[in-house]
């Protein structure tokens, strides 16, 4: 299978590669992906090339209408890049050159090696797939804001350690994971300008040895700088590592807002219902619907982790500067924009499929002493001195739990047994909207707050 490829490193060999070895260390399979951006920076070196004077202009126009046409041949052939006699995509797209425009093609190696043509080739596709994930991320949000805006005054229970502490807004919550995604934004941005910097002209690791203007054919490509180190050049990973750890922390918010959401759509809860569109039936139980969209959403995230760790332990220890386990670093980054790409389309689906259940989620704020800080705080603003006030209301929450009942569903003289500062005006105090509306510091869950941050937050999404 593999004796008939054309290896572009023939002439020191005299013998074909074992078939074993050539599976082992062929990439085409995967590095394919890299074919239109390899050939787009291919038509870049050729014409760096020409400037230099390294090829003649009509060298040059013709390995340019070369590569054109056999991107064309890839778009509109099936199976074009199904071939399993290439090494990898670089070796393939030099072949298919040379095969179409004959001996012109075998000058447009000159001056460049693997090793920097596939860092920027990888470079170049990181790019437009960290644009795709940020338009992903956003439209995640939206769907976020959406949820957050068909449910503007509902009220759920806010946890801390899984048990009910205080009551704040349903979009409050929402927000928090629109805030998440707003990092992550950011973190994917700060990646994507270290990915875009361009190593090619490093050569296989000393440099280039012809006068090409390195910084000419990174304007062409859309860099915003070329690498500054040859060495470095060739063997950086960083920014791979930057998109793998940023899409980890994404898998870790999107997680979150799936184990939230597969404990709300649970009976237990009862707070959300998916719609049938994101549920999934049991073969054997007539009456189940369950959440398997989200538990997928929450268990992507393994491999995510796992893409980011193969990627650090692959790079710990190499000696400068390309070394072939490099290669691995392609499947690992290719897994982990599949897999965030798919999430993050799975999650505003989600999302746009969830509908509240306010009343569920109303009842559940109202009850179980959630409103026990509003009653202390209701005593300091009285005068009682916190701690004082925390010790009172303790007190009386034992008081309610023995006699079956809420705070605000004790007698007024029963509540002067904690404390003679209160006054009949504590019964409008203990109220989830009293409660809610005393959270109005920047970042609480008053609805005043609440609104200015959604309205914030369709200003980011708008533009
Ligand atoms: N396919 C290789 C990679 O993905 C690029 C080629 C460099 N190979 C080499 N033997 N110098 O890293």
């Amino acid at each position: 299978m593999s004796n008939d490829k054309k290896q572009l490193w023939g002439g020191r060999f005299t013998a074909a590669p074992d078939e074993t070895f050539a599976e082992f260390n062929d990439s085409f399979r995967f590095d394919r992906r890299l074919f239109a951006a390899d050939v787009t920076a291919s038509i870049a070196h050729a014409n760096g090339l020409r400037r230099a004077d390294v090829i003649s202009g009509d060298e040059a126009d013709s390995i340019v209408a070369g590569l054109r046409s056999i991107a064309d041949e890839a778009e509109n052939e099936t199976g074009y890049l199904e071939s399993e006699k290439a090494e990898d995509v670089h070796s393939f797209i030099e072949a298919k050159l040379i095969e179409k425009i004959g001996d012109t093609g075998r000058k447009l190696h000159t001056g460049r090696s693997r090793n920097d043509q596939v860092a920027t080739a990888f470079r170049l596709w990181c790019r437009d797939e960290v644009d795709v994930v940020l338009e992903l991320i956003r439209r995640a949000e939206r769907s976020l804001i959406d949820l957050a805006k068909r449910h503007k005054e509902a009220v759920i229970p806010a946890y801390t350690h899984l048990q009910r502490a205080q009551p704040v807004l349903f979009a409050h919550w929402c927000l928090a994971y629109f805030e998440m995604l707003e990092r992550d934004i950011e973190r994917f941005t700060q990646a994507r300008k270290r990915v875009n910097v361009m190593p090619l002209g490093s050569g296989a690791v000393a440099g280039t040895g012809f006068p090409i203007d390195r910084e000419l054919v990174a304007g062409e490509l859309g860099f915003d700088a070329v690498t500054a180190n040859s060495l470095d050049g060739v063997s950086d990973r960083d920014f791979a590592v930057d998109i793998c750890s940023a899409a980890s922390l994404l898998m870790v918010h999107l997680s979150r807002l799936a184990e939230d959401m597969i404990l709300y759509a649970s009976s237990e809860f009862g707070f959300i219902v998916l719609s049938d569109a994101v549920s999934s039936g049991s073969s054997l139980m007539p009456q189940k619907k369950n959440p398997d969209a989200l538990e997928l959403l929450r268990g992507k995230a393994g491999r995510v982790f796992g893409n980011d760790l193969s990627m650090l332990t692959m790079l710990k220890g190499l000696p400068l500067a390309y070394n072939k386990d490099m290669q691995e670093d392609k499947e690992a980054v290719f897994d982990t924009i599949d897999t965030i790409g798919i999430s993050l389309r799975a999650a505003a689906v989600i999302l746009d499929n969830t509908s509240l259940n306010v009343s569920r989620t109303q009842r559940a704020a109202a009850t179980g002493y959630l409103n026990a800080t509003d009653l202390a705080d209701y005593l300091v603003a009285k005068g009682m001195p916190f701690r004082s006030a925390h010790e009172a209301v303790g007190r009386a929450v034992l008081f309610a739990i023995d006699k079956g009942c809420e705070l605000n569903e004790l007698s007024i003289d029963e509540l002067k047994q904690f404390s003679e500062l209160v006054e009949t005006d504590v019964f409008e105090r203990l109220s989830l909207n009293a409660s809610i509306g005393a959270r109005s510091a920047i970042g609480g869950t008053s609805p005043e707050r609440v609104n200015a941050a959604l309205d914030a937050a369709d200003n980011k999404l708008k533009k």
